[in-house]
């Protein structure tokens, strides 16, 4: 059997790590059955920071195919993914097609594979924000609409799933995000020296990441948020994503001094980042999750999330741009007293290589 897995931004080759492991496991468990995971690197991320350094620490195997597709228009870039995409797929006929999450590599992989007529499997299937501007909104219904297979986090996603109509093949399977920190973060105790090297005190500092569209796309959201953070008396951390660090430079604006700007990091360095941090600022949808896991207090710079369990737990506030709430939230913050198990039992990357075996079409 042969799987194809479409990734390309930063996000995906974290959530690939596990799952890609445990096809080798399966593998290796069921010799009589091989499984041959086959991956295509669409070049959505394609810097050593934001692509090969997660190859590197987290043992994903080098991808078979790399389209060199890096950036450009929604347009540009979806529409020349699908093409290189499709070349791949006629030439190698996979099984089935494995995409991740919501970015423009997940929709190209996935028109290609339906178009092909080649059962898709949508991994993070069922979020949605509910709000159509978002590129990533757009990505997501597609996918799902077009899926065979589809891996929920939560009920939530499956009852999102439900209203939309679809049913059939969407399985709870937990998170995968909860599988890649389970499995490396022991690692990230023992293998990041991040405090040393930035001479940085464990937990008197904060960590934030900006890189939305909605945020950088919008000066004055941009301003909201580095005014904020100009307006908080403790050091922040903020490994800078090149697209925010490009608009910043483009409009000239100033970074508050207790702000340090930093390279993106790997996924060690990150965790270890996470850790120890006072509390997390971020409009990434992953670093909600990681923030909740590890028992930090995150403030959501949007205006809607995903993850709305983290919400309702307490443990994660939506505030939004605008500076004056965001500095309110900091302040105001109350960590609860306690924390449920969310996103699953860190094995989800473990069901969703038996369900796509077992769902094999047979021939
Ligand atoms: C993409 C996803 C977003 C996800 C994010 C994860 C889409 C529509 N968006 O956003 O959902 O949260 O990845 O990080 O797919 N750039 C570099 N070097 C790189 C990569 C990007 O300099 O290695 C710069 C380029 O100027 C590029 C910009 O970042 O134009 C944006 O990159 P792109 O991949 O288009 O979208 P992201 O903002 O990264
Ligand atoms: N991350 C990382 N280095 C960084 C910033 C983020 O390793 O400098 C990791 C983070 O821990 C999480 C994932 O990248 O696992 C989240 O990706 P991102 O915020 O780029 O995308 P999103 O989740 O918003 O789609």
């Amino acid at each position: 059997m042969k799987i194809a897995t479409v990734l390309g931004a930063r996000p995906q080759f974290i959530k690939a790590a596990p799952v890609s492991r445990a096809f080798q496991t399966y593998g290796t468990d069921h010799p009589d059955r091989p499984v041959r995971e086959l991956i295509i690197h669409t070049g959505q991320h394609y810097d050593d920071e934001m692509s090969a350094v997660f190859f590197r620490e987290m043992s994903i195997p080098e991808p078979h195919f790399h389209l060199g597709v890096t950036s450009g228009s929604h347009g540009q870039q979806t529409g020349q993914m699908l093409q290189r995409i499709e070349d791949v797929l006629l030439h190698e006929k996979p099984d089935g097609v494995l995409v991740y999450g919501d970015t423009n590599s997940t929709l190209a992989g996935a028109l290609a594979a339906a178009k092909l007529k080649i059962p898709l499997a949508h991994v993070e299937a069922g979020l949605r924000s509910f709000n159509r501007l978002m590129p990533e909104e757009i990505n997501r219904v597609v996918v799902d609409h077009v899926s065979s297979l589809l891996f929920c986090p939560s009920q939530v996603a499956i009852d999102h799933l439900r209203t939309e109509g679809i049913t059939a093949g969407v399985h709870l399977v937990g998170d995968v995000m909860a599988d890649a920190l389970s499995l490396f973060s022991a690692l990230a105790d023992s293998g990041s020296d991040i405090h040393e090297r930035l001479g940085l005190a464990k937990g008197a500092y904060l960590l934030a990441t900006v890189h939305r569209a909605e945020n950088t796309d919008d000066p004055e959201r941009l301003a909201g948020i580095l005014s904020a953070f100009g307006q908080v008396d403790e050091p922040i951390v903020l490994p800078l994503h090149p697209r925010t660090r490009k608009v910043i430079d483009s409009l000239g604006l100033a970074v508050p001094k207790q702000v340090r700007v930093i390279k993106p990091v790997g996924y060690l360095d990150m965790i270890a980042l996470e850790k120890s941090s006072r509390m997390i600022l971020t409009d990434s949808g992953g670093i909600q999750k990681e923030a909740y896991w590890l028992g930090v207090p995150c403030v959501t710079l949007r205006d809607e999330t995903e993850w709305v369990e983290t919400i309702e737990s307490g443990w994660n506030q939506l505030v939004g741009a605008e500076a004056d709430k965001i500095v309110h939230a900091i302040r105001s913050f109350v960590r609860p007293e306690s924390r449920p198990g969310l996103y699953g039992d860190g094995r989800a990357a473990e069901r969703i290589v038996d369900l796509c075996i077992q769902s094999r079409p047979s021939t």
